[in-house]
């Protein structure tokens, strides 16, 4: 079953919808396997958005998402990856579609609430920075078949 990376970034924290994010991905059927929360040290948000050292909002970037609390959580469900990437919407809350967690309750191109892995190999890196391999939960619930 493929797994997920989200975090719920400062401003999501700050503004109070960690539980609307936990609500939606809940719904849609998603299994939470991994969860904890904590200010991101500048270390871990370099190695975070490695890929995006160099770019002009770069440092910009890494003063927000290590500005306040944030919440990690893996997800787990049939097509993870894309499905959490959809419902989180375009990278910018004004072209983010009505819907959407952005497209919802964002008008910002940086303050964006949340974070999501943009594929499977990303998705594995990304769990690997924030979870030990026995922080991640495998359980059963009720009723699975009826979410394949
Ligand atoms: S790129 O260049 O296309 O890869 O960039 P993009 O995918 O649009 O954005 C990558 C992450 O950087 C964040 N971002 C910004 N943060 C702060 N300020 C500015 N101006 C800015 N522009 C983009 C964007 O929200 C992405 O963060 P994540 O956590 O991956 O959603």
């Amino acid at each position: 079953m493929e797994r997920t990376f989200v975090m719920v970034k400062p401003d999501g924290v700050g503004r109070g919808l960690v539980g609307e994010c936990i609500r939606r991905y809940e719904a849609k059927g998603l299994k939470l396997v991994g969860l904890k929360m904590q200010i991101l040290t500048r270390e871990l948000a370099g190695k975070h958005y490695a890929e995006h050292l160099g770019k002009p909002f770069y440092e910009e970037l890494i003063a927000f998402i290590t500005s306040g609390p944030t919440v990690q959580m893996v997800w787990e469900g049939r097509d993870a990856v894309a499905q959490v990437r959809r419902m989180n919407g375009a990278t910018n809350c004004l072209a983010a579609d009505p819907g959407t967690i952005r497209g919802d309750f964002g008008l910002s191109n940086q303050k964006n609430i949340v974070h999501a892995s943009d594929a499977v190999e990303t998705a594995a890196r990304e769990i690997g920075l924030y979870f030990a391999p026995s922080e991640l939960v495998s359980y059963a619930v009720p009723g699975e078949e009826w979410r394949r």
